[in-house]
């Protein structure tokens, strides 16, 4: 079976970076053409931020020195992931007042800094959108065009807007999706606190205000705000797919990031990229961060690799301590993002800038002389590997276990003026760590996803849940699939309004119980969770159930709610629905799950030692076995049953296989389907 790569011009993994020429004189240039080719760099991505290089006023474009950047990338064999350069507007444009982005305490950005535009401005939209045309016909057939690359990490500084620009837009976003004003009025309960409207020019985003805002307008307001900034990533989307309808085009995401519902970017762009900076101070939680960030990138777009977009080599500039990676680390990083997925790494940036804000960011090339610089020595040896990695390429992961993730759910738990402060992240990447820790392949899927290929799905704290969605959650339990949710879920709809009568009101039958009040526990207070003859321990919440023809498999052993159920199952159809009413620490949540999945047979490709990561990836018959060891010391393998070839050392894999710390191997595997 041959697969084409992500990006059809190019061969193997995507290695590079961020090129920003426009900061260093010409002569620069050469030496990174020469530098890039010795690390094996076959892809940049340019001109991210370089608008006020590319347009000194309204009417001039000056595409020169970018068009000698593009010859010599092109001349030297590097492709270039070509920005389409609006993450920043110029200064120029500064001059027309709907350009800037308002807060809700009124305050607007000035230029001076980057992404200070307003996602609804008129000015900017315009001006984006001439730029846009403008390099989609200049270089729609430039041999160094491998892909465009949208804006730059929409909504990272400016996610929301509450200029008059905005509110217009606000206000026109709210009559297409409820027509009219009796519609909205109904949709966001004003009868409430006096907040009825008889004119839509009184709606407002929700700004500054006495105490907590309506929270359905607040809900409606998240909503509009991801789809501002769609529809502007939308727009370049479509100038540049009329002008190459071929190229692949993306922008990059940024891992579990609130504000943008990358479920429904995803579908818009070809493929998925985004940028992980892992806090090297903190390895055990930098591990999950990426590897969650990778799994999740990865889910969005079903049945393709992704690409890591962004990372860096040593460290970044932007925490209080910017901690920098041991040697080594940056490429056991880079292969672990291979072996979740990706079919490419890269940086942020090419070369370590000297001025301005992101001078003491690390970058492929750093301050210190090439020759004499421990990073890009190791960035000429990750090169090297990646290149020996190509037989990878276009390979995918295949899991069978699914995590529910669903941003207006993530967006309606967090609003304020709950019975407990509960984060949405909390409960799923407690999840996602179990599975890591178990080294099971997971995705992330949204509720109204096709189910089919998991056997278990987890959907964790799904407090707004549409009936359509619950509808396709009860299919697949039906079906024979196991799903398991916990408390606080299924409680309002798409309006923020709760369906009374009965929580989890559309997941009643599937769950197979009813929920009459809730007791919230204070922080540290825990519940006694007696299971058979083991006792767990229950944190957050307990909670009131009546079984409807759930099975009890746990009750809470004291407080008001003692003897009351804390765990069930619900036989439904040919496949069962579980429920968690309290929140379980890891190693009792990881005790109980072990034995609820122990009939599924979902083993791990190999049993490895606690930090040492296994993933595997597949192409037809091809399946590639990454072992990846994250511990500060050696790990021993058995991979008796496991015969291949090391694709790092072209060596056929030992059966007792030493992994130095940090160490990793990639093993092509001989006996096909042996795993
Ligand atoms: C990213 C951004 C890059 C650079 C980098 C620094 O968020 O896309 O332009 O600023 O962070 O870590």
């Amino acid at each position: 079976m041959s697969y084409l790569p992500l990006l059809p011009k190019t061969h193997g993994l995507l290695y590079g970076g961020d090129y920003n020429p426009e900061q260093w004189p010409k002569s620069v240039w050469k030496q990174d053409m020469k530098l890039m080719r010795a690390a094996g760099v076959n892809l940049v991505s340019i001109g991210i931020f370089s608008w006020a290089k590319l347009q000194p006023n309204e009417k001039t474009y000056t595409f020169d020195w970018l068009d000698e950047v593009m010859d010599l990338l092109a001349a030297n064999g590097i492709h270039a992931d070509l920005a389409t350069a609006t993450a920043s507007p110029p200064a120029w444009m500064s001059r027309y007042p709907d350009l800037g982005a308002m807060d809700a305490n009124g305050v607007v950005c000035t230029h001076g800094s980057r992404q200070h535009y307003s996602p609804s401005s008129p000015t900017y939209r315009k001006f984006a959108a001439a730029l846009v045309r403008k390099l989609a016909a200049r270089y729609r057939k430039h041999p160094a065009l491998a892909a465009w690359h949208i804006n730059n990490e929409y909504g990272c500084h400016v996610a929301e807007c509450h200029s008059p620009a905005s509110t217009t837009a606000f206000r026109s976003w709210l009559k297409t999706r409820y027509g009219t004003l009796d519609a909205l009025n109904d949709a966001w309960g004003t009868a409430f606190w006096s907040q009825y409207y008889h004119d839509w020019n009184d709606v407002l985003t929700p700004r500054k205000t006495a105490t907590f805002p309506n929270p359905a307008q607040s809900l409606d307001f998240r909503r509009f705000s991801s789809d501002a900034l769609l529809d502007l990533c939308k727009m370049e989307r479509d100038i540049l797919r009329k002008a190459t309808p071929t190229m692949p085009i993306t922008t990059n995401f940024m891992g579990f990031f609130k504000p943008l519902d990358y479920q429904a970017w995803a579908k818009e762009i070809d493929f998925t990229c985004w940028d992980s900076y892992p806090d090297p101070l903190e390895t055990g939680a930098g591990v999950l961060y990426a590897a969650r960030g990778h799994d999740l990138t990865r889910s969005l777009k079903p049945g393709r690799p992704f690409v890591l977009m962004e990372q860096v080599t040593s460290h970044v500039n932007w925490r209080q301590v910017n901690g920098t990676k041991p040697p080594g680390l940056m490429r056991l990083q880079s292969l672990q993002a291979v072996a979740r997925g990706s079919d490419g790494v890269l940086f942020f940036q090419w070369r370590q800038s000297v001025r301005g804000a992101e001078k003491f960011h690390g970058a492929m090339v750093q301050h210190a002389p090439p020759t004499q610089s421990r990073v890009f020595r190791e960035v000429c040896e990750l090169g090297a590997e990646l290149k020996k990695l190509a037989p990878v390429t276009g390979s995918l992961v295949r899991s069978r276990v699914a995590i529910v993730i669903d941003w207006a759910a993530w967006w309606a738990l967090e609003l304020p003026s709950k019975p407990t402060d509960l984060r949405y992240e909390d409960a799923i990447h407690q999840f996602h760590r179990y599975f890591y820790k178990r080294n099971l392949a997971v995705d992330f899927v949204a509720p109204g996803a096709d189910l089919q290929a998991y056997a278990v799905v987890v959907a964790p704290q799904l407090y707004l849940l549409t009936k359509e969605d619950a509808k396709n959650l009860d299919a697949f339990v039906r079906g024979g699939g196991t799903l398991l949710t916990n408390f606080f879920s299924g409680i309002v709809d798409e309006k923020e309004q709760i369906i009374a009568g009965g929580y989890p009101a559309h997941l009643r039958k599937t769950l197979g119980l009813w929920v009459e009040e809730w007791f919230p526990l204070a922080e540290k207070e825990t519940r006694k969770v007696r299971i058979g003859k083991n006792k767990l321990q229950g944190r957050t919440w307990s909670e009131v159930i009546h079984p409807e023809g759930a099975e009890v498999l746990a009750t809470f052993g004291d407080g008001p709610v003692r003897d009351l159920p804390a765990i069930t199952r619900h036989a439904r159809g040919k496949g069962q629905a579980l429920y968690l009413a309290t929140r379980l620490d890891d190693n009792d949540l990881a005790e109980w799950m072990d034995d609820l999945l122990a009939p599924f047979d979902l083993r791990p490709p190999l049993t490895a030692p606690s930090g040492v990561e296994v993933a595997v990836r597949e192409k037809g018959e091809e399946r590639f076995l990454f072992l990846l060891n994250h511990r500060d010391k050696p790990a021993q393998l058995n991979l008796a049953e496991h015969n291949g070839i090391d694709l790092l050392t072209g060596q056929p894999v030992s059966a007792k296989l030493v992994l130095p710390p940090l160490g990793v191997a990639v093993v092509a595997l001989k006996n096909q389907r042996g795993v």
